[in-house]
């Protein structure tokens, strides 16, 4: 099976990469630099040079404070983007597993959010994000739109990294804690992307690690297990005001995951567990 992978340099893409050599598959990564996927050229010759069975779509515009003041740049790499991959999917007869978010949700729902709830962003990058998936879902046949949320994992600058950071910094480090959903590893994403796309059964997706927190809990958490000098005081989220809103509360339901790979992902404590070891971050 050969895999292109976009956006490569990314979180999920490194650990796509990672996952594809321990599985022995054959696979080409491109970040920008190689292929802007917002170029339809580019994505037609690209993609007919290397012939893949799938392209794995890891490319995104993910800052989301910055997308309410560029819409234009957020739509151009989540929504022209994955519409030139899902075009030329379908003339080159290859799958396309595309990657969304939680944040296509507006977060009021107190129940967990399955793949049959109707997105409704509260913000211009889950806008951008839904475009590409709605686009995704209309142009090519044999797709994949997999929901991820609150992924760390790699060398991105994600919110265990920033933990770690602002313990550093300061003795006193403010957490919201009426923001909640679940946290996800790429690695294991990545892992279950693989497992998805070997199952050969189109479709939406969520794909997140077990269990959902609060970002103050998952500081918490975090805090403890690397042994980290600070206090934690929670707060609200209005004591930060963002250029974008967030939605409150994210949580995806993984309904029909379990039933199409035979397994549920580990829960966030035992992923953030396992990245901190990986980072080394012990004090
Ligand atoms: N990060 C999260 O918390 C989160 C949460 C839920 C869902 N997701 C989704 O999960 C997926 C993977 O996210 P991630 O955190 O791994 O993303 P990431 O670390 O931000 O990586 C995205 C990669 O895409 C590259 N890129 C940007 N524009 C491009 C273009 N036009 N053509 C080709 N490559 C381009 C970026 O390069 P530059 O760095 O140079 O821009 C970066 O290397 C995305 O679909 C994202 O929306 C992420």
């Amino acid at each position: 099976m050969k895999l292109l992978i976009t956006g490569a340099l990314g979180q999920l893409g490194q650990d796509l990469i990672r996952t594809c050599k321990a599985r022995g598959l054959d696979y080409l990564p491109t970040d920008f630099s190689e292929l802007d996927i917002a170029c339809l050229p580019d994505v037609r010759r690209v993609v007919g040079e290397y012939g893949p069975d799938f392209i794995l779509n890891c490319a995104a515009y993910n800052l989301v404070d910055q997308a309410e003041k560029e819409p234009y740049a957020a739509m151009r790499v989540n929504g022209i983007g994955p519409r030139n991959l899902a075009i030329v999917a379908e003339e080159q007869d290859v799958g396309l597993m595309h990657f969304s978010t939680d944040y296509v949700f507006d977060g009021k729902q107190r129940e967990p959010y399955t793949v049959m709830d109707r997105p409704q962003p509260i913000n211009r990058y889950g806008q951008s994000k839904l475009l590409g998936e709605d686009l995704v879902r209309s142009l090519c046949n044999r797709h994949f739109v997999v929901r991820l949320s609150w992924l760390f994992g790699g060398n991105g600058d994600n919110f265990v990294r920033k933990v770690l950071r602002w313990a550093k910094a300061a003795d006193t480090v403010k957490i919201v804690i009426d923001q909640v959903a679940k946290p996800t590893y790429s690695l294991d994403a990545a892992a279950a992307a693989i497992d998805i796309l070997e199952s050969g059964a189109y479709g939406l997706y969520h794909l997140t690690n077990a269990e959902s927190c609060s970002r103050f809990e998952w500081a918490y958490y975090i805090r403890d297990y690397a042994n980290l000098k600070v206090e934690l005081e929670p707060v609200q989220s209005d004591a930060f005001p963002q250029t974008a809103a967030r939605p409150v509360c994210s949580v995806l339901d993984n309904y029909p995951l379990e039933e199409t790979i035979g397994h549920e992902l580990p829960d966030w404590q035992d992923a953030t567990r396992r990245y901190l070891r990986e980072l080394g971050a012990f004090s």
